[in-house]
């Protein structure tokens, strides 16, 4: 058995779920065991959600890339690691084994040593999904650096303000990324990011584009180039010799920004025992991955899923993941099917509106692709519908696979509520049951537990989660109290989701969503406080407030309402200038998708703006507003409802 800790049956599942809930400290002992350690941890788990503090294997030692590299090499040496696709159905697929992988992280780890970064530095990644970037985050946590990955998608501004509240020294970048028929520039931004930055030291760039680039003296520096010289300084005789750094269980390994309720992203971070233990595990047991499998998961690495299940879930479990470059839908929207075809994907993780957008085209894109290698089926991000629930299984799966609806966030680090596939029963848009180490309930808003069942039937409230899992996230970068009024200060010595759920007679839940200020689209998330601020940017907007709506294809769509001075063009030319500024200041993934000009906000005599009401009329609700005989001018009301795009 290779993962002598993977779930075969439910009974299995009903007995470990127990143990680990009984006896959480021999538990993740017994799992940890597999794991290659310098030295054995002193303690399992000590804990306290006050603070809070969260240690897991406290006093071990060692080193996650050891973990994901070296212990495969003997068996694992030749067999693929990464299949990485181009975004390009033309250019050439790279397959990387797990000694090329070696051989790449190690060169890269001592390039990092060469241009100055130490243990504990924050290095930042703003790269395209190249095999690269993948050696970069890797090569940092191999010498204890700390990566912080940021989306392609975010804005010069977006970077400059994640450099700073990281403290970040280096940067690793492109010249440019290809994303379907767009060429993103991704140098060019970074450069803008860092005018007038005085703590960067050194820029690492990676050739992809030959997108022309302005290279600093002194602080930039050619990918190329440092690879090569670093290789002369490591390989003799074909032996490659660049020992991984030992690091403490707990120090951290990575920090990934995500949006909240407040204007400013969180950098949320993770350490390292505890996520490796953390995203291995769900790997093996969500997926049920067997040797051999080929495994791929649709996301970006600049998301936490592509942190954890294209590379540190799969590598540690020395699995085969594939690394895609592209969009769904460029050249066509066959693209993903190809990929399945092709290189005989056994096991397909993708986002619900990727389903959603790829249904749009109907089955012509599937004529003539092969898809019988597929075993299981997941989807991430969102409430999957059940339509596209359906669809999927239907159409991609043949009613054969496994469907998994896995329930998690960046801040826990791998899935927590989630059926096991063919081990734990499925329901179409049901998360359904907590992993073992995970336990979730459901509150009301004054933290009470909820107990009694609505009129279906089922328990309704605030998901939170009594205790850590070892993949829970331990401080927010810099600034501890935030992580602590954020996640354990709304509910006393729980974990709070932001999510609100559902769970019925079975103990199955359904997440219906963010109960926060917080949109998902397209699987993403963005803070409604966030957005105000970008849009209020604008030199003429004076107001605004941001609600989220059902939208067919992104789940949310992000609407709009502002208050305008003076318009000096039309309306639909301010939108586009508007839209612009949102673009410079978070990025284009958060491009509001109406925007309805309005000469006031639905505000209580206090000051608060009634977004209840708001989301309801962006939802078509006209009537059943609710009581608003509360607000300042109730007559806004009126005119907002008329003005409805
Ligand atoms: O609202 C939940 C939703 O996505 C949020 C987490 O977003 P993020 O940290 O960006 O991580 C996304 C990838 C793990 C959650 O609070 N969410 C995620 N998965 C699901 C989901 N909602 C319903 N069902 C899911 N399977």
């Amino acid at each position: 058995m290779p993962y002598p800790y993977q779930i075969t049956s439910l009974e299995q599942y009903h007995n470990d779920y127990k143990r680990s809930v009984e006896e959480p400290e021999t538990f993740w002992a017994d799992v940890a065991e597999n794991f290659y350690w310098r030295k054995k941890w002193d303690r399992v788990l000590e804990w306290n959600f006050t603070e809070p503090k969260i240690e897991w294997f406290k006093g071990g030692k060692l080193n996650i890339t050891e973990n994901c590299i070296d212990r495969h090499l003997e068996k694992l040496g030749d067999k693929p690691a990464l299949i990485w696709v181009p975004n390009d159905p033309e250019d050439r697929t790279r397959i990387v084994t797990y000694n090329r992988l070696h051989k790449r992280v190690c060169q890269f780890a001592q390039v990092l040593i060469n241009n100055g970064v130490q243990k504990g530095d924050r290095v930042c990644i703003y790269m395209g999904m190249v095999p690269e970037l993948s050696y970069a985050v890797l090569g940092c946590a191999r010498i204890g650096a700390i990566h912080s990955v940021i989306f392609g998608g975010f804005s010069a501004q977006s970077i400059a303000d994640r450099l700073y509240d990281a403290q970040a020294e280096f940067i690793v970048t492109c010249d440019g990324a290809y994303r379907g028929n767009k060429d993103i520039p991704l140098k060019s931004i970074i450069d803008d990011a860092l005018i007038g930055n005085r703590t960067i030291k050194r820029v690492i760039v990676y050739t992809r584009t030959r997108t022309p680039v302005s290279m600093l003296k002194g602080r930039d520096v050619w990918w190329e180039d440092e690879m090569e010289h670093a290789e002369a300084q490591i390989e003799k005789d074909n032996v490659i010799t660049m020992p991984a750094t030992e690091m403490d269980a707990e120090d951290p390994l990575f920090i990934l920004y995500t949006s909240g309720s407040t204007g400013k992203p969180k950098g949320v971070v993770h350490s390292i025992a505890g996520y490796m233990v953390w995203t291995n595990y769900t790997f093996v047991n969500t997926f049920q991955y067997k040797p051999g499998d080929v495994f791929f998961c649709t996301a970006d690495i600049g998301w936490i899923t592509g942190h954890s299940y294209i590379l540190y879930g799969p590598l540690s479990a020395g699995g085969t993941s594939v690394m895609f470059e592209g969009v769904p839908t460029f050249p066509d929207a066959g693209r993903f099917w190809d990929i399945v075809d092709k290189h005989k994907v056994n096991i397909l993780y993708t986002a619900p509106t990727a389903i959603r957008s790829l249904m749009s085209y109907g089955l012509d894109p599937l004529k003539g692709k092969d898809l019988s290698t597929l075993k299981v089926l997941g989807t991430v991000g969102e409430p999957i519908n059940e339509e596209a629930w359906h669809w999927y299984d239907d159409n991609i799966g043949k009613n054969k696979c496994p469907v998994v609806d896995t329930w998690w966030q960046t801040e826990t680090g791998g899935t927590l509520i989630t059926n096991m596939a063919g081990v734990t029963p499925a329901k179409p848009g049901w998360a359904t049951l907590p992993m073992p180490g995970v336990q979730p309930l459901l509150v009301d808003e004054n933290g009470k537990e909820v107990t009694e069942p609505n009129a279906d039937g089922l328990l309704k409230g605030n998901l939170c989660i009594k205790a850590p899992w070892p993949g829970i996230l331990r401080t927010t970068y810099g600034d501890h109290e935030r992580c602590r009024t954020n996640y354990f200060a709304t509910y006393e010595n729980l974990y709070f989701t932001g999510d609100g759920a559902l769970k019925d007679k079975d103990g199955n839940f359904r997440i219906t969503g963010r109960v926060d200020d917080v949109l998902n689209i397209s699987g993403h998330r963005i803070g409604t406080a966030e957005l105000e601020n970008a849009i209020n940017m604008h030199a003429g907007v004076i107001e605004s407030a941001v609600v989220g709506y059902p939208h067919d294809i992104k789940g949310q769509g992000i609407y709009a309402y502002v208050i305008y001075g003076h318009m000096h063009g039309d309306e639909e030319q301010t939108r586009k200038d508007i839209f612009q500024t949102v673009s410079r200041v978070i990025g284009a993934i958060a491009k509001p998708d109406k925007i309805q000009f309005v000469t006031g906000l639905p505000k209580t005599r206090s000051g608060k703006i009634m977004r209840r009401i708001l989301r309801k009329i962006a939802d078509g609700e006209t009537e059943n507003l609710g009581d608003i005989s509360t607000l300042l001018d109730p007559g806004v009301v009126e005119e907002i409802k008329n003005g409805k795009l």
